[in-house]
């Protein structure tokens, strides 16, 4: 009697390759279908966390949504979700027949972030690689955006994997960087810029946070100047942000002006990449 023929190894391996190339084509098909209605998507990214980055995405949204864009706000910064908190939002996505989720509005933007998925706001949840990529790519699927014309994201900051992943996930039109007038915070922001770069993925340009009497002001504009790349404007360090009820452009008229202006620059940038003009 003959044994069974072992199924053969190479062949199995060929076959498991292409199960994994299948489910990695849909998954960017089910990504792409999903966001086909957003005009524009634009990271808000920093080299270490602290430096306003939530404060800088949730603003920009804002201005944006009171220019009468349609706007929406995606938090996949893992470790620090803080999109909900900071637009105050308490209801969940509502979840319709075919499963999708509608994000709830607030301030006229509409909002997803990964913490409305933590049980708790206080509870650390240690994200491994494939785990940020599983759940950005759940996330960016079951999410019903509708019509936008932009689509701010908070990432997570630094160099490590969960940056690196989200950038590798979705694909965004270019990224606004959030650094301080210190230095260290420069040296920061010239890292996770070289691994944009790496990336291929456009820098729109730099935005320097907490400027002023306390820490002073220039290295943004300095590092923009650098590396060659445009610097959107400053943020003064302000007694306004204590106010947490509602974002600050709705409460301050100065901030709000800071950040029309920021809001202007990007979108000559985004402008001068989309018609390939430099
Ligand atoms: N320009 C500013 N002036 C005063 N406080 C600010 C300013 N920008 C941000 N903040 C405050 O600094 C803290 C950290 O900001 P946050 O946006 O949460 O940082 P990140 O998302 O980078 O960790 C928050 O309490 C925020 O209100
Ligand atoms: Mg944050």
């Amino acid at each position: 009697m003959t044994q069974p023929q072992p199924a053969h190894p190479q062949a199995a391996q060929a076959r498991a390759r292409i199960q994994q190339m299948k489910r990695s084509f849909e998954e960017k098909r089910a990504i792409t279908d999903s966001l086909a209605g957003v005009k524009r998507t634009i990271g808000v990214y920093s080299g270490k966390g602290g430096v306003g980055k939530t404060t800088v995405a949730v603003n920009l949204a804002v201005t944006l949504a009171q220019e009468g864009a349609r706007v929406g706000i995606l938090d996949v910064d893992i470790d620090c979700p803080n999109v909900v908190r900071a637009m105050k939002v308490s209801e969940p996505p509502t979840v319709n027949e075919d499963k999708k989720m509608y994000p709830p509005e607030r301030f006229g933007v509409r909002i997803m972030s990964m913490g409305f998925f933590q049980k708790d706001e206080k509870e650390a949840i240690i994200w491994r690689g494939p785990m940020v990529h599983n759940a950005i790519n759940q996330l960016l699927q079951s999410t019903d955006w509708g019509e936008l014309d932009y689509l701010i994201v908070d990432l997570p900051p630094g160099t490590s994997d969960s940056p690196l992943t989200v950038m590798q996930t979705l694909s965004l039109d270019g990224f606004v960087v959030v650094t301080t007038p210190q230095e260290l915070s420069k040296v920061d922001a010239l890292r996770s810029i070289n691994m944009i770069k790496t990336l291929k993925v456009n820098v729109l340009g730099i935005v320097e946070n907490f400027s002023g009497e306390m820490f002073g002001s220039g290295a943004g504009e300095e590092l923009a100047s650098e590396l060659d790349l445009p610097f959107l404007g400053r943020l003064e360090l302000r007694p306004d942000y204590r106010d947490t009820s509602r974002p600050t452009v709705l409460t301050s008229k100065t901030v709000l002006g800071e950040y029309q202006q920021i809001v202007e620059q990007a979108k000559a940038v985004l402008e001068t990449l989309a018609t390939g003009v430099a």
